[in-house]
This record gives structure tokens, C-alpha cells and sequence, in this order.
């Protein structure tokens, strides 16, 4: 019987695919800390670059945390393949702010802080619920669970930043508001495209790692493409929601910020 908790323990204890995991999550993190920043060096509101700078920070530490596992198993990350690499491919498809306007020096206008937000809003939300899975799972692996836990609760404060954020910027500002629900829905369906590629291509990577019969990949890819399936159908719309969806603290990264009728809970 094919279980996620024991799809999990499988991964984790074998230093191959814990290797493999470890990575992938580390390099999310990164690309997370990177990106913002940047982001915070080019905002003109210091409050918004200030709360921008503390996300970029906490995706760094983060990213040392995967690390620390990885050596406390005296391994080290692995290369990361073009075809894993979530971060590349959601960049590839021009998502959040291109990398090459990340690497010149000059403000970034509304509608980059807007795609910014809008990847973080969905980008957020889904690591939050992947990493609310694993940490689930690896409930009797005491190390590991206890250093989920932490970056769990650090992804929901991101989702609760990027949501507050953008509730803000819609608020009563009718273009504005616009601007953040189209930015939003291209950022889902585009991303859950990403995701469903990236994940075929980690469950294939597992699969040889772990000798997974042809019959447990082919039910794992099964159920990556009804995912996708539902989430193109409308289930995107759990990703962008911002009246709806549970964002948690609103000064998640700091002073709270100014909501309107319609996003006060
Ligand atoms: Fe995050």
C-alpha cells in the first residue's frame, strides 16, 4: 500500500534520496533569498523593502538548514539538473522579476513589486503545503521534523507577507487591483505548469534512486497529472485567493499593513 508517510521515510532514509531532497528544497530556499534581496535594494518604500530584506534573509537561513541536515549525514548538496531546477523554470517562463533586471541597479516600478508579490503569493503557498506534508510524514524522525516545524511556520509567515502585501497594494485603487488579479492568475497557471513538470521529473529521479517499480512511478505520475488536472480546472484559484485564502499573521515580517473593508478578517 502506497502511503505519503512512507513514501517520505523511503526518501529520508536513504542518504541517496535524502541527498536529493535536501537539495532540491535547499536550492528553493536560496533562489528565494536571492531574489529578494535584490528586491528589497530596489523598492522605494523602505517599510515594504525592510519586510522584502527580512523574507530574503529568513529563505537564506533556510536554505542553511537543509544544509545542516545534509551534513549531519556527512553529505553534500547534489548538482541540481535543469529539469528539477522549480526556481529556473518559473523564472524561465517569466514569473516574479526577470534575473536580468535583478542584476541592474535601478528602482523597480509598481508592476515588478506586483510580480514579485504575486510569485511569492503562490510560490509560498504551495512550499507551505509541501513542506506541512513532509513534515507530517517524518513525524518519527526527530531531527528533521524538528527542523521542518521551524521552516514550516517561517513559509506560512512568507505566504502571510506576500498576502498582506498584495491586499494592500488592491486596496481601493481599482487599476491597482486589477493589475494584482491578472499578475496573480498568469503567476498560478503558469506555476502549477512548473510544478507538475518538475515534480514528474523528481518522482522519475526517486523512482531510479529508489528502485520504485514501473507500477508505483506510473500510479505517482498518475497522480501528479490529475493534480495539475484539477488545478487547471479552477483549483489554481486556491493559489491566488485573496480574500479567501488563510494568510495568517498580516505583519507576518513586520509593521502591519494597511487593509481595506474587503481583506479585513
Ligand atoms: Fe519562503
Amino acid at each position: 500500500m502506497l502511503s505519503v508517510r512512507k513514501l517520505f521515510l523511503d526518501i529520508h532514509d536513504n542518504d541517496e534520496a535524502f541527498r536529493l531532497l535536501c537539495t532540491l528544497t535547499a536550492a528553493g530556499q536560496t533562489g528565494c533569498g536571492w531574489a529578494n534581496e535584490r528586491i528589497a535594494a530596489r523598492v522605494t518604500d523602505p517599510e515594504l523593502a525592510l519586510r522584502i530584506s527580512r523574507h530574503g534573509a529568513e529563505g537564506n537561513e533556510h536554505a542553511r538548514v537543509f544544509h545542516t541536515l545534509l551534513r549531519g549525514r556527512s553529505l553534500e548538496a547534489a548538482p541540481l539538473c535543469a529539469d528539477l531546477d522549480y526556481m529556473a523554470q518559473l523564472e524561465q517562463r517569466g514569473l516574479g522579476v526577470p534575473h536580468r533586471r535583478l542584476r541592474d541597479a535601478r528602482p523597480l516600478c509598481e508592476e515588478d513589486v506586483i510580480a514579485h508579490l504575486s510569485r511569492s503569493r503562490v510560490t509560498e503557498q504551495r512550499g507551505a503545503a509541501e513542506l506541512r506534508l513532509m513534515r507530517k510524514a517524518l513525524a518519527q524522525r526527530p531531527d528533521t521534523h524538528r527542523a521542518l516545524t521551524s521552516i514550516t511556520r517561517g513559509e506560512q509567515r512568507h505566504l502571510a507577507h506576500a498576502h498582506g502585501e498584495l491586499l494592500r497594494l488592491a486596496d481601493g485603487d481599482r487599476r491597482r487591483s486589477a493589475l494584482v488579479r491578472r499578475s496573480l492568475r498568469r503567476t498560478a497557471l503558469a506555476e502549477i505548469r512548473v510544478h507538475r513538470d518538475v515534480s514528474l521529473a523528481v518522482v522519475s529521479r526517486m523512482g531510479a534512486i529508489l528502485g520504485w517499480s514501473w507500477a508505483r512511478k506510473r500510479l505517482l505520475g498518475s497522480g501528479i497529472r490529475v493534480t495539475y488536472l484539477f488545478e487547471r480546472c479552477g483549483g489554481w484559484r486556491r493559489l491566488t485567493g485573496l480574500r479567501t485564502s488563510p494568510p495568517g499573521r498580516r505583519d507576518a515580517l513586520g509593521r502591519a499593513v494597511a487593509a481595506g473593508p474587503r481583506g479585513r478578517r
